[in-house]
């Protein structure tokens, strides 16, 4: 069934984080830094840092269980795991996923990569499958963790998020508008060859590159009848640090003639970089928590037009907007959102750079993480190049019985 003129868009949204946090605060002490570059020259008060047992996948699997709770799982036939934290170069890493939620045999579970615009592409994908049959739903988790070399300047830039998007018709939160502006051009300002565990990156190109992309895909917005700015309420940024934020909008609104103060476009976009200035970059997960945060604001009218830029380093932008359904804000998880971010444990500078360092085996041998998530799903360990996670707390899945694989527990040492 055709969805003729129905709308679609993200019917709930969520995101969990790690348990651990570093402040910069804390960074700034032992670097040097004066605190303010950190506070206000990039905009970043604290970053997610992942305990050992803590991943992509663990994240993920918090963010999405809330929703399958919430909304069950029938009516669910895809799930896209949008990353470029990928644990594994073949097996989506969704697939994990749907082993620890004892998500149906029915739903079909993809991968997909493009830096931090992963998600974006998936939310239009998910979108185009819920046009071709509303009766359908798809979940589109975005989960990453950002790391960069210890002492570099992306090191302030780190964090990890992961969060949840549930995709439908008659959506309770968004309803994804059309037309969207695309803009993509092969440039090297960020990248992570296979073999690295840390991202390169050129800062000063990507900024550039990131508001020449928003320069492109905000023409083709234009171009493609979309509309105009003043008329959008306000446009969440990809917010790789929230200082990022206040350029492209700095940048845009000089786009299209207006001129706005500092302060203002501070203010402007405060409802947007809440949750982001105390996560840290969260790659594709960066712009659907800058979302979550403007609706938890609350200050976006029943039926307003909300802009979102999406830029994936490398380089594939898009500019969209979507319009706040009526009643949204009866369906947001703010208490939830203010809690994931609040309970995380502070960790020293030195306990930071001992996690920034720890890898798991490659040789296949058998290791087990240190117990240390309170959250519901773990990473226990590594054994013969099989990750092993556990369901350990009250797992918040469907109404399905656990699978065999759902929850593979190890006896292996702890580290
Ligand atoms: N008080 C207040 N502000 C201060 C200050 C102080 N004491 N000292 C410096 N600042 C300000 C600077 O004036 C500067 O502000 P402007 O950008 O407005 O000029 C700001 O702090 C940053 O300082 P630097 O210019 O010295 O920059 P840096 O060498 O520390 O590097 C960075 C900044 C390039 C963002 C670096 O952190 C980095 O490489 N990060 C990773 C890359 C990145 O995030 N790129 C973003 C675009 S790419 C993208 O979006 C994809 C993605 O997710 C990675």
């Amino acid at each position: 069934m055709h969805s003729d003129g129905v709308p679609v868009g993200i019917h709930d949204l969520t995101f969990r984080t790690t348990s651990l946090q570093l402040a910069h605060a804390e960074l700034a002490r032992h670097t040097g830094v004066p605190t303010a570059k950190y506070h206000r020259g990039i905009g970043q008060r604290a970053m997610s840092i992942p305990a050992p047992d803590e991943d992509v996948i663990t994240m993920a699997a918090h963010a999405a269980a809330a929703v399958v709770e919430r909304h069950g799982a029938d009516r669910l036939r895809t799930l896209i795991f949008a990353t470029e934290t990928a644990v594994d170069q073949a097996k989506a890493g969704g697939l994990y996923v749907h082993s620890l939620l004892g998500l149906p045999p029915h739903v079909r579970v993809v991968e997909l990569k493009q830096a931090c615009y992963g998600a974006t592409a998936a939310l239009q994908f998910a979108t185009a499958l819920v046009h071709r049959d509303p009766d359908e739903q798809v979940l589109v988790l975005a989960s990453d963790i950002a790391r960069y070399d210890l002492d570099s300047p992306g090191e302030p830039t780190q964090g990890a998020a992961a969060a949840a998007l549930l995709v439908t018709a008659r959506p309770a939160l968004l309803e994804i508008d059309t037309p969207s502006g695309l803009f993509t051009r092969e440039v090297m300002d960020f990248w992570r060859p296979n073999y690295r565990t840390t991202a390169l990156v050129d800062g000063r190109a990507s900024v550039d590159a990131y508001l020449h992309a928003l320069t492109g895909a905000w023409s083709d917005y234009r171009a493609r009848g979309g509309t105009p700015l003043p008329k959008i309420h306000t446009v969440c940024y990809h917010q790789p640090f929230t200082r990022m934020a206040h350029k492209a909008h700095h940048h845009l609104l000089r786009q299209v003639g207006v001129s706005a103060g500092s302060q203002d476009i501070a203010a402007a976009l405060a409802p947007t970089t809440s949750y982001n200035e105390l996560l840290g970059n969260s790659y594709t997960a960066s712009l659907y928590i800058a979302l979550a945060a403007l609706l938890d604001s609350g200050t976006p009218h029943d039926g307003a037009t909300v802009g979102l830029f999406s830029y994936g380093s490398g380089s594939v932008a898009e500019f969209l907007t979507g319009t706040v359904r009526p009643g949204y804000r009866d369906h947001l998880r703010a208490e939830a959102h203010r809690a994931a971010v609040a309970d995380r444990r502070s960790v020293s500078y030195g306990a930071y750079r001992d996690l920034h360092g720890r890898t798991l085996p490659t040789d296949g041998s058998r290791h087990a993480t240190a117990a240390v998530t309170p959250g519901p799903y773990r990473l226990a360990g590594i054994d013969g190049h099989r990750r092993i996670y556990e369901v350990t707390g009250p797992a918040a899945g469907p109404r399905q019985p656990p699978t065999a694989s759902r929850t593979t527990r190890t006896s292996a040492p702890t580290a």
